[in-house]
């Protein structure tokens, strides 16, 4: 699933950037388990900021009022936002959100697109798809998709992200099946093991070994 709408008027948009341009701005490297710096080059909204609740105050208020974004997700909670901001060279490469986070992600894009180069939000979902909103435009995804955001090259780009957790999580399923099909399609056949123990070290016979047991699931009568 990805959903795209506008989130936050101009008002709103305003108010959350003059409390962000006061405030205090750290590595987004503070933000992950890691401090792997060619996974991300950031900045966040420090969230130490008093005004921090203030200014999620107002994306809570306007996601009260997205109704089909409720409907979509089934929301049980959502935690308080990020903000991230990326001046030029920084950029977020691909990976996949943390499973505790939730079951959606969301970025809302807080200033135009206009006022920078490059900054997409690159999200796979089969195939990929390439974001870079006006202000106030927000899209969600399933968390687990596969997303990168490319290298911002002029400008600044800001955004907030946030997670939400679901009373019904989204299929898994299918997609771990998909990119096991897929695994399975791109490891190059080396010919058929002549032992066990050179099966269970070979890649591709167990890619194929696990996507056989994905089907015999589906095909076993109990
Ligand atoms: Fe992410």
């Amino acid at each position: 699933m990805i959903y795209i709408r506008k989130l936050l008027d101009q008002e709103q948009l305003s108010q959350i950037q003059s409390m962000m341009d006061g405030g205090l701005w750290v590595n987004g490297t503070n933000s992950t388990d890691h401090t792997d710096l060619s996974l991300k080059n950031n900045s966040e909204f420090c969230r130490s900021n008093e005004n921090i609740v203030e200014i999620s105050k107002i994306i809570f208020e306007a996601l009260d009022h997205d109704y089909p974004f409720l409907g979509k997700v089934a929301a049980k909670s959502t935690n308080v936002p990020i903000y991230s901001r990326t001046n030029v060279g920084g950029f977020y490469r691909p990976h996949q959100d943390a499973p505790e986070v939730g079951h959606y992600s969301t970025t809302v894009f807080l200033n135009n697109p206009n006022e920078y180069d490059g900054g997409y939000l690159r999200i796979y979902d089969h195939e990929i798809s390439e974001h870079k909103l006006d202000a106030g435009y927000a899209v969600t995804y399933n968390t687990g998709f596969i997303h990168e955001v490319s290298e911002v090259t002029r400008g600044r780009r800001d955004v907030s992200v946030f997670w939400t957790h679901s009373k019904f999580p989204p299929d898994y399923m299918t997609d771990i099946y998909s990119h096991l099909h897929s695994l399975r399609k791109q490891l190059m056949r080396t010919g058929r093991p002549p032992s066990i123990e050179e099966a269970i070290q070979n890649p591709e016979f167990m890619a194929e070994t696990i996507l056989t047991n994905f089907h015999r699931m589906t095909e076993t009568e109990w």
